[in-house]
């Protein structure tokens, strides 16, 4: 089992970025790191931890995600950055919201901490635009878990380089935003916008309106 302890280390006030590509280099993790940088967030590799399917059993209960999640709930927004595959979230980033479930079953205590954190998603693709039906799943499920759900944030790449270098600056400052709201308690986490503007209307087809 990997040490969840000593890849995770979350810092109070801070997001903490969840990578949840078949790339540990890839372009997602590219973009995870034009928008918070190393010194700004930590970054756990969800392909390096031992975290299986969702078992109904719950036969995985000692693998890395209810330590991992112990971790993250020291974060009061967590940044899910996934390539798109095949239109939709990687299968890293799917079994992870998948296993959020054991936390509604036989470790309730950690699921009520979920209620007030944020959810904020980068992706990157080969198409101009997410497909529309690619935020639903963590609008949804953000809203069934008490979360609030930023909105997703997508760049394009061709092979390893970003076709429009110009969303630089729009990843930063959203970067920066993310910042200064998870070092704000006192703001309610419901990032109405401005931040909204700072997505890349181009690269997104369409928001969800703040609840
Ligand atoms: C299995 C697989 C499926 C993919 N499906 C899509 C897709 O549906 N739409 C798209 O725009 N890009 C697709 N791509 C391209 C990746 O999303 C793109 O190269 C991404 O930036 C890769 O990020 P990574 O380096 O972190 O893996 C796919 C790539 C792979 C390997």
């Amino acid at each position: 089992m990997s040490n969840v302890r000593s890849l995770v280390q979350p810092q109070p006030g801070a997001p903490v970025v969840l990578l949840a590509s078949s790339r540990s280099d890839g372009n997602t993790f590219t973009l995870a790191r034009m928008v918070l940088p190393e010194e700004a967030a930590p970054l756990v590799d969800l392909g390096a931890l031992n975290i299986s399917y969702y078992s109904y059993s719950h036969a995985n209960a000692t693998d890395d995600f209810i330590p991992l999640v112990e971790k993250l709930l020291g974060a009061p927004t967590w940044v899910l950055a996934t390539p798109l595959y095949w239109y939709s979230m990687s299968a890293q980033a799917k079994t992870f919201l998948d296993r959020l479930s054991d936390l509604l079953a036989f470790r309730k205590s950690l699921g009520q901490r979920l209620c007030g954190r944020s959810l904020a998603v980068l992706c990157t693709g080969t198409d101009p635009q997410l497909p529309s039906s690619f935020e639903q799943p963590f609008e949804l499920t953000s809203k069934y878990l008490g979360m609030a759900y930023v909105g997703t944030f997508y760049a394009q790449f061709e092979e390893r380089s970003l076709v429009e270098p110009s969303i630089i600056g729009a990843a930063q400052a959203l970067g920066r935003a993310l910042l200064e709201e998870a070092s704000n308690p006192s703001i309610e986490r419901t990032f109405q916008r401005p931040l909204r503007a700072l997505w890349p209307a181009a690269h997104v087809e369409r928001w969800a309106p703040a609840k």
